[in-house]
């Protein structure tokens, strides 16, 4: 992988921040997979990070409905206020959190949260504690407002997770903030309720902030462990309509801030975004009524029964997943078995086998060419065509015969 952010600008040169702002690997290789599928090739996409679920059809009624009764105009910066509570509505019946609306600040994307959380925690040179392998995009935040991002080497042993007692070894005079994600992405794995409580507990005593994303969070498989929230009312915590609600072409997330944070957040807001997109935010009100809430449960036991196929399919072909993951829609798979390197094993699939899938390198450094990433983002059958596809192209390899791209 070359330093393919080193771009040369004809005119003007690029700010220094952009050298720290990569990209993201898996949409190379998604251009990569339509590029195939455009010349006619079947290609079997188990690298998205996007639910193929449609969006509930209440919400869709709901954008129809307010987009014909002209709510066009711009709402006020930290969101509308009969969302923030709704949200705060859910966080009371689904968790028992009792969260101020006033806290709730409605975000483009949870995209645009974690953006207001590192522009208001971060001073140059600031560094931020992060999981290796985590969210590409989060190192890329703290690299944009300047702030250094500090990936801790996290494996099996700790579910792929930072815990209490990795952060306080980590913590260093310049820290500012820990990161964490549970569910995570690459993983899937969450953080143990009472682990959450000794990371909260560590950063406080470090006078830091702690920043957990909970995007993850609708889409649990077991016992479900508690929002950030139930544990404090002093954490920076993310969540949004992309992956539970399956509405990630809306823009849509949002973040509870801390209460002394309130005012910079909305100063920050108000600058970068004026406001989020009124349509969406009137359709998202449908997002918590039952019917969704129906549909959206239906598509979370269809996750569930693809993960559990999935997880023994690769096993059984090779890969070793230690950990089996109690969230979200990925498998982080440890491929050493079978290649000592993921990066070019994921690009020779898709090319010779049709099957994308992302390499390691995208989350981070720590044994990053020793895994790959599986989305089960899309239907059983595809997933079982792609188990298959996977596994003949593990036969030829042991047999040394040359790979058989299909027509
Ligand atoms: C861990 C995590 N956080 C945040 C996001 C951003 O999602 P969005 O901006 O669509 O809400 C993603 C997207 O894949 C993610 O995986």
């Amino acid at each position: 992988m070359g330093p393919d952010h080193a771009v040369q600008t004809q005119g003007a040169p690029l700010a220094a921040r952009m050298s720290g702002i990569a990209t993201f690997q898996v949409l190379k290789l998604l251009a990569r997979a339509k590029a195939l599928e455009a010349q006619g090739r079947s290609i079997v996409h188990m690298e998205i990070g996007e639910p193929d679920f449609p969006t509930p059809a209440p919400v869709t009624a709901a954008a129809l409905a307010a987009a014909r009764d002209g709510d066009v105009h711009y709402l006020p910066a930290l969101g509308l206020p009969a969302l923030r509570e709704a949200i705060a509505r859910w966080y009371r019946d689904e968790h028992g959190a009792d969260i101020d609306p006033a806290r709730i600040v409605v975000t483009p994307g949870s995209s645009g949260a974690l953006l207001l959380a590192m522009g208001v925690l971060l001073s140059p040179g600031d560094e931020v504690l992060l999981a290796d392998p985590s969210y590409p995009a989060n190192r890329h935040f703290i690299r944009f407002c300047e702030g250094v991002p500090t990936g801790i080497a996290c494996g099996a042993q700790t579910g792929y997770q930072l815990t209490a007692e990795m952060i306080t070894r980590g913590w260093t005079p310049r820290t500012r903030a820990a990161m964490v994600a549970t569910p995570a992405n690459p993983t899937g794995t969450t953080i143990p309720g009472p682990e959450l409580a000794r990371i909260v507990a560590a950063v406080a005593e470090r006078g830091g902030a702690l920043v957990v994303d909970e995007i993850y969070h609708g889409l649990v498989y077991g016992e479900r462990p508690p929002t950030a929230l139930a544990l404090t009312d002093q954490a920076f915590v993310i969540n949004g309509f992309s992956k539970y609600f399956t509405m990630t072409g809306w823009r849509l997330g949002w973040i509870v801030v801390p209460e002394a944070y309130l005012d910079p957040v909305e100063r920050l807001a108000q600058n970068l975004f004026l406001a989020c997109s009124t349509v969406a935010q009137h359709a998202a009100l449908a997002a918590f009524s039952p019917e969704s809430r129906a549909i959206c449960e239906r598509q979370r036991e269809e996750f569930r029964a693809r993960r559990d196929y999935l997880k023994q399919a690769l096993t059984e072909l090779g890969f070793d997943i230690p950990v089996t993951p109690d969230g979200a829609f990925y498998l982080y798979a440890d491929c050493s078995r079978l290649t000592d390197d993921s990066f070019s094993f994921a690009l020779d699939l898709l090319e010779t086998s049709g099957v994308a899938i992302t390499p390691g390198l995208d989350f981070g450094t720590h044994r990053a060419r020793a895994h790959v990433r599986f989305a089960y983002t899309t239907g059983m059958d595809r997933l079982r065509e792609g188990v298959a596809r996977i596994g003949a192209y593990l036969a030829r390899a042991r047999a040394g015969a040359p790979a058989a791209v299909p027509g």
